[in-house]
């Protein structure tokens, strides 16, 4: 079996994600970064791991600009090309760009990319990026970002936890009795990271931070405290070739 394939949710897992409660911190995020920032978009902008198209309709709908989704949960496929959406079904971690496309954005589907080990991730991670860079070179990123009172240690625990059979099970257990623990992704895996760890991730691979966005600090229950969580918030990231 391949180590660096990703380990994917089951669909019923990924209906949790079909809601718009993040769209308009990230629609002020890309806007500030290309029309506020003076880089207009031309040609098609890809949206990875899309959804049910919140992003892409926002973005249509507000700017005019040409959007695509990707995504590889048919549902949300379907759902966007029902609200006349242009979407697809696809792996973004081994499709391959098209010729079109001058901007891919990664909104909150980075730390899904996860992987059978913790190196093997931030291969998967690294070379997805890399891959939709190829014609584009500009990516948007919004991304969860867990600060922890250990430096890296809580998004680290999370991805141990999430991604191990019984340590999974003991918290899907916990999390009947502490909601705040999301079971969704128990025995899947997710990776969250801090800020430094991502920015650290995108310059690694020779990738310009050229915009960093620093979101609002949300609440973090008691209980998640006891996995050291300093803060949790999203922040976003624009990538380029050049500064
Ligand atoms: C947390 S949801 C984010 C949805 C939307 N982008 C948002 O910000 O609300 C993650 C999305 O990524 C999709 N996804 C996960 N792995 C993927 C992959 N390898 N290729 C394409 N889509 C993927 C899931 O199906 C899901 O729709």
């Amino acid at each position: 079996m391949n180590k660096s394939r990703q380990k994917t949710l089951a669909a019923n897992q990924l209906t949790e994600f079909y809601h718009n409660d993040f769209v308009v911190d990230q629609f002020r995020d890309f806007k500030a970064c290309f029309t506020e920032a003076n880089k207009p978009v031309t040609g098609v902008i890809i949206d990875i791991g899309g959804g049910v198209g919140y992003f892409a309709g926002a973005v249509k709908d507000n700017l005019g600009y040409n959007i695509r989704v990707i995504d590889m949960d048919p549902l949300s496929v379907e759902i966007c090309n029902k609200k006349g959406i242009d979407a697809a079904i696809g792996d973004c971690t081994t499709l391959r760009p098209k010729d079109d496309e001058t901007v891919a954005c990664f909104n909150l589907i980075l730390h899904h990319l996860v992987a059978d080990s913790e190196q093997a991730t931030k291969t998967l991670q690294a070379k997805t990026l890399l891959n939709w860079f190829g014609n584009s070179r500009r990516i948007f990123v919004n991304e969860y970002i867990y600060e922890s009172y250990i430096p890296n240690f809580s998004g680290w625990l999370i991805y141990k936890i999430t991604s191990s059979g019984v340590l999974s099970a003991i918290g899907k257990f916990i999390s009947r009795l502490i909601p705040s623990f999301r079971a969704n992704t128990f025995g899947t895996g997710v990776r969250f990271r801090s800020h430094n760890e991502w920015q650290l991730i995108f310059t690694d691979e020779g990738f310009h931070v050229t915009k960093s966005i620093v979101g609002i600090d949300e609440k973090v229950d008691f209980p998640l405290r006891m996995l050291l969580i300093k803060s949790i918030r999203r922040d976003s990231f624009l990538l380029e070739s050049t500064v």
